[in-house]
């Protein structure tokens, strides 16, 4: 039992970002974004989830991955 919660958490895409919760929902209504461009973070570095703040630069370099933010046109 103890192997499967290890391999659980090595697979896990989310690092440290509302871990109290569940699962991480966040919805938006487009029309009320403030910025006529919005970037979504997918990388789950963001220190400011759910929008990018750039991590994903810092991810990407450390990991030689790819990851990129979501953007959103009004
Ligand atoms: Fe996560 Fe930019 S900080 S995609």
């Amino acid at each position: 039992r103890a192997a499967s919660l290890v391999v659980r958490a090595e697979g896990r895409i989310n690092p440290d970002i509302r871990k109290n919760e569940e699962k991480v929902v966040d919805s938006v209504v487009i029309s009320e974004l403030s910025k006529s461009l919005t970037a979504f973070c997918r990388c789950w570095r963001s220190g400011t989830f759910p929008l990018c703040d750039g991590s994903h630069v810092k991810h990407n370099k450390a990991t030689d991955d790819n990851v990129a933010p979501l953007l959103v046109k009004k």
